[in-house]
């Protein structure tokens, strides 16, 4: 006796996903892969200046650090799966990102944390649009940058509890920040992550 071969269960089988979403995908993990990096240069402009000047941010700094540099490498992991490449102009998060530590480094303690303030709350503006694109699209990716975000946040509330008394001042160099590094991500992927902000207002929040 022969047995017909089992049908393949379709309902097991996720469908592919349409091209504009994936191609969003690739620019998500392309976006944050930059982010990261330029992150990385951020915290180690700073910790050269503090080093000499503001001793006691070093160990958090250092802290911080690791932790991008761990970021970093989980979107670099996530890349080829997801015909996902690194942007093609990272020298000017290298360079950007340097400066901006490095001049906000020479401000003193305020002029750090205020950075760090700044950038991570673009940072998990940008997050929480990913996860909301991702949480049905790529589940995989979804709980990657879940677990980031945990931490990206901590960086800011750790920040922020040292800018206790904001003023004027500090204030505005945190707009100036975010602003500055929403135009390194925007120059740094050519525009994707206006294109991208664009796609996911089309599907819908
Ligand atoms: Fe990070
Ligand atoms: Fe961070």
């Amino acid at each position: 006796m022969t047995f017909a071969p089992l049908a393949p269960d379709d309902a097991m089988v996720p469908a592919p996903l349409p091209k504009r979403d994936a191609l969003t995908i690739a620019r998500i993990v392309r976006v944050n892969h930059a982010g990261e990096f330029g992150a990385i240069r951020i915290y180690s402009a700073q910790i050269l200046v503090a080093k000499l000047l503001w001793r006691d941010c070093v160990p958090a700094l250092a802290e911080m650090l690791e932790d991008e540099r761990r970021h970093c490498a989980i979107f670099r992991a996530a890349m080829p799966a997801r015909h996902s490449r690194p942007c093609r102009v990272m020298q000017f998060w290298s360079y950007g990102g340097w400066m901006l530590g490095f001049v906000t480094a020479l401000l003193g303690r305020p002029g750090i944390w205020a950075c760090t303030a700044a950038v991570e709350a673009t940072v998990h503006r940008h997050l929480d649009d990913h996860l909301h694109f991702l949480a049905t699209r790529d589940p995989e990716l979804h709980a990657d940058i879940l677990a980031i975000r945990e931490e990206e946040l901590a960086h800011l509330l750790h920040a922020e509890e040292r800018l206790a008394a904001p003023n004027i001042a500090l204030n505005g160099l945190r707009a100036i920040i975010a602003f500055a590094t929403d135009v390194l991500i925007w120059l740094s992927t050519w525009g994707d992550s206006t294109r991208m902000a664009r796609a996911l207002r089309v599907v819908g929040r």
